[in-house]
């Protein structure tokens, strides 16, 4: 099997995983990236059978409208039953590091507001310890000197993620030769810095159940 298609794989078991709790008036939220997007063209034939999604990109919130599929404000709906979003890695407590595609803080916000995160992802992104993906942090434009300073004091090597302005305005600091022993701590730590709007880590809020896709079919976890 493809990566791609373990990503179909996954996407098509979250389909059956929220498929018995959607009712006319769900609101869904929706993450963002190739695995997500892949999610969004099956959810596309659900249509008729729940109200509407928040997204958690502008990019996502185009791909849902394409399916005439109602986009909402968060502020407008409150909490969601369910994000279903992809990760760059994900470990066994279901702590993850996002925003290879830039979309952290929306990510965070949206999951922050949901009931259960579901993460959905190819095996290539389970790792027994966060950090040879390079954690994302997205940044106020004027602080990024400052909080690449910090970040070096942290341990790590933090590199401008040039020509990438975030849905907010933002910037994106990548931080590569970084491996995270705790992630709660460091998701907290870094986000004290001053400047940084939040980082990649979703560990405080870490995922419900991740639905993995290997060639020997999906498996479902929970921490
Ligand atoms: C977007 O900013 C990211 O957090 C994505 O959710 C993550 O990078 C996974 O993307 P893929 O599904 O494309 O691997």
């Amino acid at each position: 099997m493809t990566q791609d298609e373990l990503k179909d794989a996954v996407a098509a078991a979250a389909i059956d995983e929220i498929t018995p709790w959607l009712e006319r008036d769900t609101v869904l939220g929706i993450g963002t990236g190739s695995t997500a997007n892949r999610f969004i063209d099956r959810l596309a034939r659900l249509r008729d059978d729940f109200k509407g999604a928040v997204a958690s990109s502008e990019a996502s919130a185009e791909r849902l409208r394409g399916h005439g599929i109602e986009v909402f404000e968060l502020n407008s709906v409150g909490t969601v039953p369910f994000y279903i979003d992809g990760a760059d890695e994900v470990n066994a407590h279901l702590h993850m590091i996002k925003g290879g595609g830039a979309a952290l803080t929306r990510e965070k916000i949206v999951a922050a507001c949901a009931e259960r995160f579901i993460c959905i992802a190819d095996a290539s992104k389970k790792v027994e310890r966060l950090g040879e993906f390079p954690l994302p942090v997205e940044v106020i434009p004027m602080a990024r000197s400052y909080v690449a300073r910090e970040l070096v004091r942290l341990g790590a090597d933090p590199v401008y993620r040039e020509g990438v302005v975030t849905d907010n305005g933002n910037q994106i600091l990548d931080c590569f030769d970084f491996m995270i022993d705790d992630p709660v701590a460091m998701e907290a730590r870094i986000n004290a810095i001053v400047g940084v709007v939040t980082n990649g880590l979703f560990a405080a809020r870490g995922a419900d159940v991740l639905l993995l896709g290997a060639e020997s079919g999906v498996t479902r976890l929970i921490p």
